[in-house]
């Protein structure tokens, strides 16, 4: 049984007085026992923030890109080891807006994967096709070459210690989601690659599914026998939505 993990991505949102009421919100209504395994992954500069208010609650945190060098002449970027130092479980890598704003490409997600991985962190890989990718009937070869191409440098002991979130890009931010049959579809193709590395590692990888997920839909999405939480944006900056998907996971 894989335990669902609600994971909110602030993405460049939030200032030190809104975070400290969010987090604050967050740890008094969930004490000491939430029903998934809970995280936000904040911009760098509240790492110190989060480590602070969360030491010792059931929220961890982490950051939502790294560097894929481990340190040296990067001008702007942050390393593993600097979002691990900060008390990080977890880095996105891969998001959608990073491939598309950024031209990230496969083979450099994949790197920062491994840089993750050795740093002892988590990583939250995303993976997603666009609109017109859909259209056209491509989802399934998007969404598999961008696993495969982290599958491939990665050990099979890597894969119990990684998540992947499926987002389609066209669901982000747009209110529009993915049915829970059209996500579960691709989670489980997802899940089957994963498979075709380690068949016992891959059940117990956690696929999240992000794109407009929110309380009114959080249910039946988490209710699929692939999709193990969400990965939050939008409704992750409110403490009502967000407490209101972690309920959700454990409504099963
Ligand atoms: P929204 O929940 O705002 O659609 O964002 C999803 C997302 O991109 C999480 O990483």
């Amino acid at each position: 049984m894989r335990r669902k993990l609600v994971a909110g991505n602030w993405k460049m949102n939030g200032n030190l007085a809104a975070n400290s009421a969010l987090l604050n919100e967050l740890v008094a209504a969930l004490g000491h026992a939430a029903p998934c395994d809970v995280a936000v992954c904040v911009p760098a500069p509240y790492l110190a923030q989060c480590q602070h208010q969360l030491a010792d609650t059931v929220v961890s945190w982490g950051g939502q890109d790294l560097s894929a060098h481990e340190a040296g002449a990067y001008t702007g970027e942050v390393s593993a080891t600097m979002l691990a130092d900060f008390g990080s479980h977890y880095a996105v890598v891969g998001h959608s807006e990073r491939r598309a704003m950024h031209g990230e490409s496969n083979a450099l997600v994949a790197q920062k994967t491994l840089r993750a991985l050795r740093s002892g962190l988590i990583p939250i890989i995303c993976v997603g096709e666009t609109l017109a990718e859909r259209e056209a009937g491509q989802t399934t070869e998007v969404v598999g070459e961008q696993l495969k191409a982290v599958l491939a440098v990665l050990e099979a002991a890597d894969l119990t210690r990684l998540v992947v979130a499926y987002e389609p890009v066209w669901a982000i931010g747009t209110g529009k989601t993915a049915t829970p049959a059209m996500a579960q579809e691709v989670h489980a193709t997802l899940r089957a690659l994963l498979a075709g590395q380690d068949a016992v590692a891959a059940a117990g990888t956690r696929i999240l599914y992000g794109g407009s997920m929110k309380p009114d839909n959080a249910r039946e999405l988490m209710a699929m026998p692939d999709i193990d939480g969400g990965l939050i944006g939008g409704a992750a900056l409110k403490s009502a939505d967000f407490l209101a998907i972690i309920a959700a996971s454990g409504a099963q």
